[in-house]
């Protein structure tokens, strides 16, 4: 006689997925699918020989460090360096200021961990980085959307009680948009005033192909203490200057926020992977990572500029769009407001091309207007290949609107 089976269930909050994720996987199946959905780095620009010279001596002169435990804010050596390496005129890193992550994906789970109560509220900008939206879900907030570029944006009413604000100043994931100075100084200024915790995320914060660097928000809110101890929560990645494999990120805040998320860390991971912090630490201190710089923004100048040379080619009349000036995204938006872009995404499929739709990056899904196209990963002769094939699905998808 065989037993009656009741399934165990899982958490409430998994129920909520869409056919949206469920299109990306069945993506990876697609053979000659031209991907541009993602925010992934051509590997053409990692540093192979470099890296294995360096991983070659973590292992063998640094083993104590590179395959034990180690602590949980991560190795003091390479804590020091980060801080030497964002303190600025005004603002005084120390180690006490830093803490090393597995990827900037894990400090936004952290930030979550410790800042957000069960259906708190998050000042977010709009539209938002999925994987931020996704790591905090599960304590089911309520955001506020902020829209930074907005004439009457005002961030001191956005930020005002909420649990925090969020904000990818430097092309952000998926607009490409970049915030200008004196909207971040209306930023540290307005978390100063509402004594509001300001996260500044900040993975393309070297990507610059045109112009020069503006100030971080971190660097605006220093006030020459002895040790930082301002609103901004910092969030750094070596993903996208180096290579995503290592998941090596770190956060900069005042020490007391540290210490918050270090308890966090503890219930997480322990501590992340003390031989890519090794080599971390050493691709630093050689100076490796400015060394490749220049030849990965010359790579991704001539990709976007490809990219968009291409959109007008292929996407006039269809979409509008701002050439973004570093980042890895174009954001476009469709003309004919009858196009629903999870429809796009459907047909974009069948026509053997991925772009992520707007809906994913709205906590409540309903903005299905734009695209976000990536330029990093594929050679111009496939950005123009997917944008031929981009336009021939959004006059497919328009047919079936
Ligand atoms: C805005 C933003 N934040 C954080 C991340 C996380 O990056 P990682 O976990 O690879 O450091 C990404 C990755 O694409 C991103 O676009």
């Amino acid at each position: 006689m065989t037993r009656p089976l009741r399934r165990p269930g899982l958490a409430r909050w998994l129920a909520d997925s869409n056919d949206v994720t469920q299109m990306f996987l069945a993506a990876g199946q697609i053979p000659d699918l031209i991907n541009m959905a993602g925010g992934l780095p051509d590997p053409e620009t990692w540093p192979v020989s470099d890296l294995s010279r360096l991983a070659t001596r973590a292992i063998t002169e640094h083993s104590g460090e590179a395959l034990a435990y180690g602590p949980i804010e991560g190795l003091a050596g390479l804590r020091d360096a980060i801080a030497a390496r964002f303190s600025a005129p005004g603002l005084c890193l120390g180690r006490e200021n830093v803490l090393i992550t597995t990827g900037g994906m894990q400090a936004l789970d952290l930030i979550g961990k410790v800042l957000i109560d069960q259906g708190g509220l998050i000042a977010a900008q709009s539209p938002a980085y999925l994987g931020a939206l996704d790591a905090w879900k599960p304590r089911s907030p309520t955001y506020r959307p902020m829209r930074v570029e907005a004439a009457d944006f005002d961030p001191a009413a956005a930020l005002r009680d909420a649990q925090f604000g969020y904000v990818v100043p430097n092309f952000s994931n998926p607009t490409g948009r970049l915030v200008g100075v004196e909207d971040r100084r209306a930023f540290v200024a307005a978390a100063e005033a509402t004594g509001t915790w300001l996260v500044e995320d900040d993975p393309y914060g070297t990507l610059y192909y045109d112009g020069a660097p503006l100030p971080r928000m971190l660097t605006l809110s220093g006030r020459d203490e002895p040790v930082y101890d301002g609103p901004i929560i910092y969030l750094g990645t070596l993903s996208k200057e180096l290579a995503p494999g290592f998941r090596i990120g770190w956060v900069i805040a005042a020490p007391d926020m540290i210490r918050a998320l270090v308890s966090a860390k503890q219930g997480s991971d322990m501590c992340t992977s003390g031989l890519c912090q090794r080599i971390a630490q050493d691709a630093f201190a050689t100076g490796l990572t400015e060394r490749i710089l220049p030849q990965v923004l010359g790579l991704y100048r001539s990709r976007r500029d490809a990219l968009c040379a291409a959109m007008n080619r292929h996407l006039d009349g269809l979409f509008s769009w701002e050439i973004p000036t570093g980042g890895m995204f174009v954001w476009a938006t469709a003309l004919n407001p009858a196009l629903d872009t999870d429809v796009l995404l459907r047909e974009a499929l069948a026509h053997k091309v991925c772009v992520t739709p707007s809906s994913v990056f709205d906590p409540e899904g309903r903005d299905r207007r734009s695209i976000r196209i990536n330029f990093t990963l594929n050679a111009p002769d496939k950005l123009e290949e997917g944008a031929r094939r981009l336009a021939q699905a959004t006059r497919a998808a328009l047919g079936a609107a």
